[in-house]
C-alpha cells in the first residue's frame, strides 16, 4: 500500500507526525511531499526534527503568494509527483491552501483521496479555510471525522455515510504523546523567566484579524490593557509580525507584550500547559487549551470546534474593540475548565486512520 502524503503549514506538520509513525508500524510505504508553503526554520524544520517526521522525498518550494498563485504552484507541482509515484492513497491534512491543492491534483488524476480533519465548518465563507475544507471533503473518498459535530456537518451536505469514518481528533494523540514529553524537554519556561499560571499565552494569524488593522489592533490593546497585571507571552506568526513591524500604531499597541518567534513544539505545549489562560485565532491552539485544562478565548465571531463552547471551556472574543477583548479575559481568568467529557475520541485516532486506510 503506497500513500503520498501532502503537508505545508505548521498544523499538517503536528497532525501528520502521528499519523506518519501509525502507517510506518502498519507497513505501508508513504511518500511525504513538503509544498514549501512554510519555509522558516521554527514554522517548518522544527517540526520534522522534533516530532521525528521523516524527511520529505518532495519539497515543492511553493513559498508564499496569492492564494490563486500560491495554490496554483503546488497544483502544478503535486500532480507532477503523483503522476510519478502512482499512490493508492493521497492523504491530506486540515484545512490549508496545500490541502486544497494536494485534494485537488489527487481527484483529477483518480487517485483516492483521504481528508484527515473533514467535516469541520465555521459557516463563514469569507474565511480561505471554510472553502478549501468544504471543496477537499467534497472531493474525498475517505473523510475523518474529528468530532460527531463533523460526522453530522458531512451528511447534512448529502455526503455518502459509508465514506465518513467518525476517528476522533489526531491532535489529542498528539497532545498525550507529547504533553509529557514537553515537561522534561522543554526549558522555556525558565527560558523566559515565566511562572506557572502567571501569564497569558496569546497567539494571532488568522487572515481577518491580520489584514484588518482595527482588528489586530483590538486584539494588541485588549492584551495590553492586562499586561500590567500579568504578563502575557506571544510566540508571534511571521505573517502578524510583518504586519505588526510595518504600522507604528500597531508597534506602540504591543509594546507591553512579551513578542517572542514562533517557538516548536514541545515549547508550545509547555506554555500552553502552564499558562493562566489562552487567547488564540489559532484551530489547533483552541482544543490543546482544552486538553491542557486551561481556559481559553477565542479572538474570532464563531468556532468550528462547538463542543468548547458548548462545554464552557472557550468563550468567544470577537475582537470589535479593546474593551470586548479586555472583558472577555477577564471573565475568563477565573473560568475553571473541568470536565470529564471527551468530544475528541481516545487519543488513538491516528492508528484508527492507519488501519481503515489499509483496509
Ligand atoms: C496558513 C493557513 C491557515 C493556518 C496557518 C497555520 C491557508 C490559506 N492558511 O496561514 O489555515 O491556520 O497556515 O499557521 O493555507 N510566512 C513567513 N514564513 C513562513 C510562512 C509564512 O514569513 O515560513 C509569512 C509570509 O509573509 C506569508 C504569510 O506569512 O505571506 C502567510 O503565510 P501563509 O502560509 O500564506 O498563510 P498563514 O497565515 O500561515
Ligand atoms: N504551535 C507551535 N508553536 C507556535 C505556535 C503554534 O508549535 O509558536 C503549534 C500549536 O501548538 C498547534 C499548532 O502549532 O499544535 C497550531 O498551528 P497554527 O496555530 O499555526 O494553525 P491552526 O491550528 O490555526 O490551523
Amino acid at each position: 500500500m503506497k500513500i503520498v502524503s501532502v503537508l505545508g503549514a505548521r498544523p499538517q506538520f503536528v497532525k501528520a507526525s502521528m499519523v506518519s509513525r501509525a502507517l510506518r508500524s502498519s507497513g505501508a510505504e508513504e511518500v511525504l511531499v513538503h509544498t514549501g508553503q512554510h519555509y522558516d526554520g521554527n514554522m517548518s524544520a522544527i517540526f520534522f526534527s522534533q516530532l521525528g517526521i521523516t524527511e520529505p522525498k518532495y519539497n515543492l518550494e511553493v513559498g508564499s503568494g496569492l492564494h490563486g498563485e500560491q495554490t496554483a504552484r503546488m497544483l502544478e507541482r503535486i500532480e507532477q509527483v503523483l503522476m510519478i509515484e502512482k499512490p493508492h492513497w493521497t492523504l491530506v491534512y486540515g484545512d490549508t491552501n496545500s490541502t486544497l491543492a494536494g485534494a485537488l491534483a489527487a481527484a483529477k488524476l483518480h487517485i483516492p483521496v483521504a481528508h484527515v480533519e473533514a467535516g469541520l465548518r465555521s459557516w463563514n465563507r469569507a474565511m480561505p479555510e471554510e472553502i478549501n475544507r468544504v471543496l477537499t471533503d467534497h472531493s474525498s473518498t475517505l473523510l475523518f471525522a474529528p468530532t460527531a459535530t463533523a460526522v453530522q456537518n458531512l451528511y447534512c451536505e448529502g455526503i455518502n455515510g459509508n465514506l465518513v469514518k467518525f476517528v476522533g481528533d489526531v491532535m489529542y494523540d498528539a497532545a498525550l504523546f507529547y504533553g509529557q514529553q514537553a515537561e522534561a524537554g522543554s526549558d522555556i519556561l525558565s527560558h523566559y523567566s515565566l511562572r506557572p499560571k502567571e501569564y497569558i499565552l496569546a497567539t494571532i494569524h488568522r487572515a481577518e484579524n491580520t489584514t484588518d488593522r482595527s482588528r489586530l489592533q483590538a486584539i494588541l490593546k485588549g492584551l495590553a490593557s492586562i499586561a500590567d497585571k500579568m504578563r502575557v507571552i506571544v510566540p508571534l506568526h511571521p505573517r502578524t509580525k510583518r504586519v505588526i513591524s510595518a504600522h507604528s500604531e500597531l508597534q506602540r499597541a504591543s509594546a507591553s507584550l512579551q513578542m517572542i518567534p514562533p517557538v516548536g513544539y514541545l515549547d508550545m505545549a509547555k506554555l500552553e500547559k502552564h499558562a493562566r489562560l489562552i487567547a488564540t485565532d489559532s484551530g489547533g491552539v483552541q482544543k490543546e487549551s482544552f486538553f491542557y485544562g486551561v481556559p481559553c478565548i477565542t479572538l474570532r465571531e464563531e468556532t468550528e470546534w462547538i463542543e468548547l463552547l458548548q462545554l464552557g471551556c472557550n468563550r468567544l472574543a470577537p475582537p470589535f474593540s479593546a474593551e470586548a477583548v479586555k472583558l472577555a479575559i477577564e471573565q475568563s481568568l477565573n473560568d475553571i475548565s473541568t470536565t470529564s467529557e471527551s468530544p475528541y475520541g481516545d487519543g488513538k485516532s491516528a492508528p484508527r486512520i492507519a488501519e481503515l486506510l489499509l483496509s
